[in-house]
């Protein structure tokens, strides 16, 4: 190659690229062959919004300082919201869409795991509200204030649709629905991760 790109990030992600979509395209024809075996279908899923993840990382802001508070709850917050992702994918692969009735069940229990995926949605909740409010009394970006908002507002969007679709016995419009909304969400929290990676004086508010 004559010409090498002088962002270094940028290489590293359309490496990650190249090798995550054969990776998939492998992933997925295993799936397949082994009849939809569950553990496989939500690896598969997971793969996905991981690669949604390393991409966003390309457009990552650098060198403006932020408070260590903002910092550290962004990552709680992408750390937990990976943790509801895997989690939800476990209560897919104990029920009724993890594939044809005989492609087999994780084998835990679907209540159980429901409780548990809900209970890291609430961790995921709370430190959003911390960073939410943290973000407004110190001197943040108007973007991590803002992302902060749109962030809480999806997680209240997914919560209310996986209730829903919990009591109403998972119709498949709203599991569809709840699948995409996990994929927004997984970009604005990253997105408000690359945010929270800048550098700014960690004063407080006196005015704005
Ligand atoms: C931020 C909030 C939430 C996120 C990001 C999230 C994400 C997910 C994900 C990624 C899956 C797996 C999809 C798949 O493997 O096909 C899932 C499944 C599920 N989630 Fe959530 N979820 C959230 C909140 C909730 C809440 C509050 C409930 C309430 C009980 C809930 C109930 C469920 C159920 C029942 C499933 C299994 C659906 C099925 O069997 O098809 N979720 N969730």
């Amino acid at each position: 190659m004559l010409h090498r790109p002088p962002r270094a990030d940028l290489r590293r992600l359309a490496t990650f690229a190249a090798v995550g979509v054969p990776l998939q395209a492998v992933i997925g024809g295993i799936s397949v062959l082994t009849g939809l075996n569950p553990w496989i279908v939500s690896t598969h899923f997971l793969v996905t919004l991981l690669m949604v993840t390393l991409a966003r990382r390309a457009g990552a802001p650098v060198e403006v300082h932020m408070p260590p508070a903002v910092r550290a709850l962004a990552a709680i917050c992408l750390i937990t919201t990976w943790l509801v992702l895997v989690l939800g994918t476990f209560v897919t692969r104990a029920g009724p869409h993890a594939g044809d009735p005989d492609s087999g069940r994780n084998g835990f229990d679907e209540v159980a795991l429901s409780q548990l995926h809900t209970d890291a949605v609430c961790v995921l909740f709370g430190a959003t509200v911390a960073l939410a409010v943290v973000a407004r009394v110190t001197e943040t970006t108007r973007t991590v204030r803002r992302l902060s908002t749109v962030v809480l507002v999806t997680e209240f969007a997914q919560g209310a649709i996986g209730f829903t679709q919990y009591f109403t016995g998972l119709p498949w419009g709203l599991v569809i629905v709840h699948m995409a909304l996990a994929a927004v969400l997984t970009v604005e929290v990253t997105i408000l991760f690359d945010h929270s990676r800048q550098r700014r004086s960690c004063r407080l508010l006196t005015a704005e």
